[in-house]
């Protein structure tokens, strides 16, 4: 592959997907932003819809306006992630972080499997979601055991690993579908098989997949899924985060916080609760309108797009950073803590350097390049296939190399930032 910067053009001017970029507010050209695993740009359209929904629709409208497409906005904008992630339209709600989500389907799960008691997962699950299960585990009783499996080289759990884990005690297997560091995709349908084959419940947290690697939740017999916005589907800071759950297993299931939202027959105001048909059981309280209407446009744009074609272009920037790390950076130390096999991994890539936390830092205050760190030395770069170009990718391997070989790091301190 050739690595000079015209090549880097010459892939840009040859890019389907090159004119979404202008959809979105690049409000520094030098800024070279490969963050996209916390936060997403901001699509124009985005501030557009912002201004309706606060001048007209909250400004004119006022309380008229949850008659007027707000009430339903959860199970709305849920038929169109749907789309994204290979479910039926009311498979899908957007309410809620993922945390919280994922607390409420682990608590469902296991009231539908009550008389198990191991719950599965493994170390390279994204921490909230491990302490979510601890904590459910404690409100339960502590009825049940918490299996970590633990990923051998750091970067993927094989089936094998899984499949020791998985009994006829599991209630539950669920793992993060796109490692959040080292980006590694597992096979969802026989992973979901492993559980299935012992009778226990599968919950995808798919965060880091949803609108960079296509889903098929489906295909792959899923039960249980839950997923944030605000990364690849630039729903913005905060964005409310969605639920998943099969048709088959929705009147089964049961949240375990029954707000007024989650009642049937909200408005008869009766003084008992009854869990309301289908998904609109997982709701809790008012939904946050001014959020929920952000997620949309980045919604949208991702599906005129397409999944297949960012998917491909995912891939193709993912190998095109590889060739430049192997070339330029791993003769300075830089080791690749994703997988090198481009089936196997997300639109991520972590870079591992024993000054990675200080070259992360260089990175941002100095060189106008925005990554993310991961602890204890990992560099991630997310590539968001719907606007990083190919030059951006090019630029940012030669801005850290210069930091790197001009020992640049070394003045900033050895100390972790509040959030990083
Ligand atoms: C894989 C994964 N799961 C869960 C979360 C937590 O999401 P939230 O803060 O929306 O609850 C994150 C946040 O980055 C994540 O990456």
């Amino acid at each position: 592959m050739r690595l000079d910067a015209e090549y880097a053009r010459e892939l840009d001017r040859r890019d389907p997907l090159a004119h979404f970029r202008n959809e979105f507010v690049v409000d520094d050209p030098d800024l070279i932003y490969l963050d996209g695993n916390s936060l997403g740009r901001l699509p124009k359209r985005t501030q557009a819809r912002m201004r309706d929904v606060v001048d007209n629709e909250w400004g004119k409208r006022l309380i008229r306006g949850w008659g007027e497409g707000w009430f339903d906005a959860p199970q709305r904008l849920g038929a169109k992630i749907a789309q994204l992630i290979g479910a039926q339209p009311d498979e899908v709600i957007v309410t809620d972080s993922t945390s919280v989500n994922f607390f409420k389907l682990v608590m469902a799960a296991f009231g539908a499997r009550a008389n198990r008691h191991s719950i599965v997962t493994d170390d390279m699950n994204f921490p909230s979601d491990l302490y979510l299960l601890q904590g459910a585990i404690r409100l339960a009783g502590h009825e049940y055991h918490l299996h970590i499996v633990h990923s051998e080289d750091e970067i993927s759990t094989p089936n094998e690993a899984l499949e020791v884990a998985v009994n006829t005690d599991t209630a539950l297997l669920t793992l993060t579908h796109t490692a959040f560091k080292s980006g590694y995709i597992y096979d969802m349908a026989s992973v979901t098989e492993i559980a299935h084959r012992a009778g226990a419940l599968m919950l995808w947290d798919l965060s880091h997949s949803a609108g960079a690697v296509p889903v098929s939740l489906n295909e792959c017999n899923v039960d249980l899924a839950v997923g944030c916005t605000y990364k690849y589907l630039n729903g913005g800071p905060g964005a409310p985060a969605y639920l998943y759950i099969s048709r088959d297993l929705q009147e089964q299931l049961l949240s375990p916080i029954w707000g007024w939202f989650a009642q049937k027959g909200q408005f008869d105001m009766k003084p008992d609760y009854e869990p309301a048909p289908g998904l609109q059981r997982f709701l809790a309280g008012t939904p946050n309108m001014l959020s929920l209407a952000a997620v949309e446009p980045g919604v949208d744009l991702l599906l005129e797009a397409g999944i297949e074609r960012l998917r491909a272009k995912s891939i193709a920037q993912t190998e095109y950073l590889i060739a430049l790390w192997e070339a330029q950076l791993k003769p300075l130390g830089v080791a690749l803590n994703s997988p090198i096999d481009a089936r196997v991994r997300g639109s991520h890539i972590s870079l591992g350097h024993p000054e990675g936390l200080r070259i992360d830092r260089a990175l941002i205050e100095e060189m106008n390049v925005i990554p993310d760190f991961r602890y204890p030395d990992n560099i991630r770069l997310g590539i968001a296939p719907i606007y990083t170009s190919f030059t951006e990718i090019h630029e940012a391997v030669k801005r850290i190399r210069q930091v790197i070989e001009e020992r640049l790091y070394e003045k900033h301190a050895m100390e972790r930032p509040e959030v990083t």
